[in-house]
Formats: C-alpha cells, sequence, structure tokens
C-alpha cells in the first residue's frame, strides 16, 4: 500500500475509533517518514516546484509534509525570476514558498543569491564596478531583508568555482574580481544575521576543487567574514564519488569549523555522453537508444545497485552525523528530477527515492533502520 493511502487509511481508522485531532495529528507524527527516522541525526529535505509550492496536488503535499522537515526553492528564487528587471522584484511565488515552510513548520533554505547562470539579463550586462556592487547589494539586502528571521539559511554563492579549484570566470568575478564573494556575504550577513550562510557546489568531492572550495572558506573566515556552512551538491552517481571521497570531503570541510549540507541529493542511473571514449561529439545522443536505455522501467538489476548505493550513502551520513547539518534530496518522485532533460532531453531517469506515482521504491525503505540511535 502506497505512503499517501497509509497516511489517510491512518487517519480514517483513528476517526472511527473517535480518536480527537491532536490524537490523529500525534499518531501520523508517529507513522514512518524520512524526517522522523533522522531526526536525531539531521534535516531531510527536498527541492519544492513551483507546483509544489502552491499544494496542487493534496496527496503529493501530504507525502511532502508527512517526509520532510526542510525544504529548498528548486527555481524560483533564481534572479530571474525574483529579480527580472533592475526595480522589479517578484516575490508573489517566493512568499507563497516561506509561507508553506511556515505552514508545515520547516526547515526554510534560500536557494540562491548569487549565481552565474539563470541570471536575470539585466544583471548579466552591467559592467561598472560600481553599478554591479550597488545591484548585488540591493539584490541581496532586499531579498534576504524580506524573509529575515524566516530562513534558516540561504544558498549566498553557488558554484563560483571550476574544477580545478580556480574561481569560475563570471560577471560577478570579471567586473568585481574576487572581493564580489566577500561581498555577497558581508551583505547577507548584514541583512539577516540569525540565517546560516552557506557556500553551495556540485563535484565537490574532486581533490582539486575542494581545494579551491578550502581556498574560498579559509578567505572569507580570515576576513571575518561569517559564513557558516558548505553545500554539498549530491548529484551523483552509482559508482562516483566513490564513498570515500565523499567521506574524505566531509571530513575536509568540517574541519573548516563550518557545516556540511548535502544539498541536491540525487543518484543518476543512465548512461552519460562523456562516459563515452572517442564519442562523436557532433553524435546526436537525442535519439540514440543507448543513451535512454531504461524508457519502460528500471530493470531489477540496476535498482538493486540503485538501493545499495542509497544505503551505502547514508551509512556513511550516519556515520558523519556530528558533521552534517541537512540532506536535501533534489525533488520528490522521479518525474520531477532535473536528470530526465539533462544532460540529454527526454530522457527517463529514476534518480529519488520516490517513483512516478510518487510510491516508495526499494531505495526508500533501505535507508530505514541504518540510524544507531534508533536501535
Ligand atoms: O519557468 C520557465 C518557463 O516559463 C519557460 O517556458 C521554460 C522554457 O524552457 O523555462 C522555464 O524555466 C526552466 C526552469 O528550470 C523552471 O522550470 C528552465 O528552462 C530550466 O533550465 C530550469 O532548469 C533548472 C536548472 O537548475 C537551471 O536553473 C532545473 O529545474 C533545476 O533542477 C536545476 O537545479 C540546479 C540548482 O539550482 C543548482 N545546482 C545544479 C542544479 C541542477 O542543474
Amino acid at each position: 500500500m502506497n505512503t499517501k493511502i497509509k497516511i489517510l487509511a491512518f487517519v480514517l481508522l483513528l476517526s472511527m475509533l473517535g480518536c480527537n485531532h491532536k490524537e490523529k495529528k500525534d499518531a501520523i507524527l508517529l507513522t514512518p517518514s524520512l524526517k522522523n527516522e533522522f531526526k536525531a541525526n539531521f534535516l531531510i529535505g527536498t527541492a519544492l516546484s513551483e507546483n509544489q509550492i502552491l499544494e496542487k496536488d493534496t496527496m503529493e503535499i501530504a507525502l511532502i509534509s508527512h517526509e520532510y522537515n526542510s525544504i529548498t526553492p528548486e527555481n524560483i528564487m533564481k534572479s530571474m525570476f525574483i529579480h527580472p528587471q533592475k526595480d522589479t522584484f517578484n516575490f508573489k511565488i517566493t512568499d507563497k514558498y516561506v509561507a508553506f515552510g511556515e505552514k508545515y513548520n520547516m526547515f526554510i533554505h534560500g536557494h540562491t543569491l548569487i549565481w552565474h547562470s539563470q541570471l536575470s539579463s539585466w544583471f548579466s550586462e552591467l559592467k561598472d564596478s560600481t553599478a554591479m556592487a550597488n545591484a548585488m547589494k540591493n539584490h541581496i539586502k532586499t531579498i534576504v531583508g524580506r524573509y529575515k528571521d524566516k530562513m534558516g539559511s540561504w544558498d549566498v554563492v553557488n558554484e563560483a568555482l571550476n574544477e580545478d579549484g580556480t574561481l569560475r570566470k563570471s560577471v560577478f568575478l570579471d567586473v568585481l574580481g574576487e572581493d564580489y564573494l566577500t561581498l555577497a556575504f558581508k551583505w547577507a550577513g548584514e541583512a539577516d544575521p540569525n540565517t546560516d550562510l552557506y557556500y553551495n557546489d556540485y563535484n565537490m568531492t574532486y581533490p582539486e576543487k575542494r581545494q579551491g572550495a578550502n581556498k574560498l572558506i579559509k578567505q572569507l573566515q580570515e576576513k571575518g567574514i561569517k559564513i557558516d556552512g558548505v553545500g554539498m551538491q549530491g548529484h551523483w552517481g552509482l559508482e562516483r564519488p566513490s564513498l570515500d571521497d565523499i567521506e574524505q570531503s566531509i571530513i575536509n570541510y568540517a574541519a573548516l569549523g563550518i557545516k556540511v549540507a548535502i544539498t541536491e541529493l540525487d543518484i543518476n542511473v543512465l548512461p552519460s555522453p562523456w562516459d563515452l571514449v572517442g564519442a562523436d561529439v557532433n553524435q546526436n545522443f537525442e535519439s540514440d537508444e543507448k543513451m535512454n536505455p531504461y524508457k519502460n522501467g528500471l530493470p531489477d538489476s540496476v535498482q538493486t545497485k540503485f538501493t545499495k548505493r542509497y544505503k551505502d550513502i547514508f551509512n556513511l551520513f550516519l556515520k558523519h552525523q556530528d558533521k552534517i547539518s541537512r540532506i536535501t534530496f533534489w525533488g520528490v518522485g522521479d518525474g520531477q528530477s532535473w536528470l530526465n532533460d539533462w544532460p540529454i532531453e527526454g530522457r527517463t531517469n529514476y534518480p529519488l527515492l520516490f517513483d512516478r506515482k510518487l510510491q516508495p521504491k526499494p531505495a526508500y525503505n533501505a535507508i530505514f533502520n541504518l540510524n544507531p540511535l534508533n536501535n
């Protein structure tokens, strides 16, 4: 029986038994859920799409509020959506996002203030350093200030590094130099001293990128700039990165005296064009059946590998629960995942714990009862 029906059946049963609302609510809180399973270890969250924020599907919202205690906006707080013109902010949906978190008593994370991608065109056209500094300061102070004391944390800067650990070329770096990082964290900390400030990036298990992140974080710390955590985006595969690389990275970042969050967890099960040695770069992958092998369902052999991968990863997270503040999945059900369209559009991927019908997959059950604190 799927989770959603289980919850409803449970509530119906309790109603028939004449339980009052509080008893029903308390009982629901005791039914198995990700957030209850890991409540002694770390927050468990999910990215929310616009439709989820608008509560379009009541059953899906019942599942989200039951399973997770933290939320991240998948897209709506990115500058092209929240600050589309220099003097125009769009807070309609972001206000609903924050209200969603308050309604369901969740830890509310903000993603993301400064990012070179999905950047409003007016922002990316700025060439003058004073104009850029004023634009960044207004962007950060207006948004963070609006939600002051409501946000548990922010991704202040997202993906500022190259794989070799050097700073990624962006309009921010071009116009303001490396100072843009210091300014971003400084202004965010001034706008809301009570929210945790994160640096967020992918491939943070790569040794060179890890060194670059360490340098970035230490430079902020040496300047007395508040940085509370690092977000390791968990866009991982069935084999890579290795458990050892993940573990060494968690230990490495925690040693800087900051929190570690796994911010965008999903496990890609499809072949990657980059794995094709000597692949013809002009090849049209969209039509290549080899690149979309599981259109009609995931073979048991792959499901088994996928399940073991999540179990191994969560065993590692529990081993280092003292360092980890939050684990956020990058979506609820497989149908929502960005990985169905990246790097090749129109594929059928299976990266999350719930399937396209929002049924829990074997990987969901596999990460329960791992927690030494519950035994
Ligand atoms: O909302 C517009 C819609 O109005 C328009 O008609 C449509 C046309 O294509 O685009 C829609 O915007 C899309 C947006 O998601 C909202 O759905 C963009 O095209 C699409 O590129 C965008 O993709 C998002 C991607 O970031 C780029 O921002 C993915 O959903 C999102 O999962 C992904 O998330 C990022 C994190 O923010 C940062 N870390 C990497 C991660 C994966 O790329």
